[in-house]
Order: structure tokens, then sequence, then C-alpha cells
């Protein structure tokens, strides 16, 4: 069905400008940060789909094979004739797995920032399922409020994958769910990816390949500065750092300056001590007490949860509180 791509706010415009502005506030203050959003330009989310491809990265081969293995299960939980909605679909590859078990299913709602990745997307759903119903929103889901008045009344499924709940802090994580329950309203439900609590070596090696892409995942955004915002940073002056914060249940995720140095970025001089961290992404690891605590807060109630032999990670089905 042809409808087009509703752009609910101006998530692609002045892309440049936020970018120079987060790291001009991110490297001007201590602890420096970069928002972890800017990690995925064009080169960064090659490199995270040749991540997603990696021995070490248990994640989206399990989410998948989990979803595969109980997509017609999640199906009877959804009802008939609901509205499945993605919060960040990206290429929709996860979705496909529960489009295919929803034969009844009354719309497909992707939400993406990106444009570019909605196009092709929509295009690829059309041809595939041509009497599927897609309404592809263009926006930011992590400040979306509303969705367009053109979604009917039907039963509304959230579909959040990745464990990308999971890059959100426990307060980031509570708000982004109250949101998420106020856009799928009473009757709604979540199908939420989380990656879960293991053996702390297990996970290191996830976010610490030995093909190094994570590494050049992440000193990509040395990469971008350089490129879009005129910066002088030598990528073999920093390194990658990621491991695992027991008492905080996450990865950490940094660039490590191996030098004292000073590096220009957009006209300002910004001066980096040896072995001095900026950090780029943390990646919450749950378990089934930490996550019902979430949900608790977040508006919603863990219904099931399905995982893999291993219990590596979980698919869990999130219904709506009242
Ligand atoms: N959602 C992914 C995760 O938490 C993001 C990710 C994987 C990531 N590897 C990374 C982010 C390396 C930064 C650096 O697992």
């Amino acid at each position: 069905m042809n409808l087009p791509i509703q752009q609910l706010d101006a998530a692609d415009v002045a892309d440049r400008e936020q970018f120079r502005n987060a790291v001009l506030a991110g490297l001007g203050t201590r602890p420096k940060a970069i928002p972890a959003r800017f990690l995925y330009d064009a080169r960064g989310s090659a490199l995270f789909d040749a991540i997603c491809e990696l021995p070490e990265y248990y994640l989206t081969r399990t989410e998948t094979a989990i979803l595969a293995a109980n997509a017609a299960e999640i199906s009877r939980n959804a009802g008939p004739h609901c509205t499945l909605i993605e919060f960040g679909s990206g290429s929709s590859v996860k979705s496909r797995l529960l489009l295919d078990a929803m034969p009844t299913l009354n719309a497909y709602v992707p939400i993406d920032i990106s444009r570019e990745h909605l196009d092709g997307t929509v295009a690829r759903l059309r041809s595939d399922y041509p009497a599927l119903r897609v309404e592809a929103v263009c926006a930011d889901y992590m400040t979306l409020e509303h969705l367009p008045d053109t979604i009917n009344g039907a039963r509304r499924i959230g579909f959040f994958p990745g464990s990308t709940i999971g890059n959100l802090t426990p307060e980031e994580a509570t708000s982004f769910l109250r949101r998420v329950r106020r856009l799928l309203g009473d009757g709604g439900a979540l199908i939420l990816g989380v990656d879960l609590k293991k053996d702390s070596r297990r996970l290191h090696d996830a976010y610490n390949d030995a093909a190094g892409i994570t590494a050049q995942f992440t000193l990509n955004l040395l990469r971008r500065m350089n490129r879009e915002l005129d910066g002088s940073f030598d990528l073999a002056a920093f390194a990658h750092e990621a491991f695992y914060n027991p008492s905080e249940s996450r990865i950490e995720i940094y660039l490590r300056s191996l030098l004292n140095q000073t590096v220009s970025v957009s006209g300002r001089r910004l001066a980096f001590e040896k072995g001095e961290l900026v950090h780029t992404e943390y990646s919450y690891k749950y378990d089934s007490a930490s996550l019902a605590a979430l949900a608790a807060r977040g508006g919603f109630a863990v219904d099931r949860t399905w995982t893999d032999a291993e219990g590596l990670f979980a698919v869990a089905w999130l219904k709506a509180s009242a």
C-alpha cells in the first residue's frame, strides 16, 4: 500500500550543526563525552553492520534466532489486526521475522531518524509485502511524543530490538518506556530485546573483537570529526577501550588519549591528557529482576520472556499496565 513517509520533526535538518555543538560541549567538559548517536554516520553504520556479524558479538544472531523460533507465539500474543510500531527501524531486518508471522497485521509503522534508511526500507517492504500497509514515520524516536493521526485504533504493539534499551541509562530507559507506554496506549504491548548479564569475559569479548572492527567503529568518531568538523585528530594517538563494570551492570565504551596532545576541532583547540578517557556509550545488561523493575518503572509488566539455550539474550513481552 502506497502511503507517503510522514516527516514528524526536523530530524535530518542541521545535522552537522548538532554534531558540532555536541562535540564542542562534550569535549569542553570533564569527564569528556560524545553522545553515542554520532557513531552512526554512513561509515559507522556499515561498521556496526560488520560488528553484528562478528563471532564474538553474539547479540544480533542470538536475538534473531529467538525471534525466528518464537515468532508464531509472539504473533498469537499480539492477536489479529494489530499495528506493529518499530522504534528505530534501520533496515527492518528483524521485523520481517514478525511480519512473516503476522499475516493479519493492520499496519507496520517503522520509525527512523534517517530518511535514507526509511526510503530504502519502504521500497523493499513494498515489493516484498505488497498487501502490507506501511506507515513510515521519519522522526527521532528518543523524543517522539505523538504518532500521526492516520494511525487508526487497532491494538498497538511496539518493537524495540537490538538491546538498544541497554544504551540508555536506567533513568533514560525509564522515561523512554513511559513515553512508549503513552504512544501505545491502554491495551498496548512492547516487544523488547535485552542483553542479559553473564560471564564478564564473554561480555568483554563482544566489545573487544579480535579483528578490531569495534575499535574501528569507536575510532570512526575521530574520523567523522576530522571530516565534518575540520578536526585534526591523529587516529593512532587514541585507542578504543571497552570494559564491563559489574557494579553498574554495564559495558562502558571510551576513546583513550595515548598522549598529552592538543587537537583542533571546528577552529577550537582542545587539550587531552595522556590516559584521558572520552566516553562514547554504555551498554547495560539485565537479568529478570532488573528487567521487571525497569518495566514497572516504565508503566509495563513483563508478561513473558523468550531466551536462547545459553541464556545470553532475552526477548520480552511487556504489557502496558493499567
Ligand atoms: N546496541 C549495541 C550494544 O549495546 C551497540 C554497540 C555494539 C556498540 N558494539 C558497540 C556501541 C561498540 C559502541 C561501541 O551492544
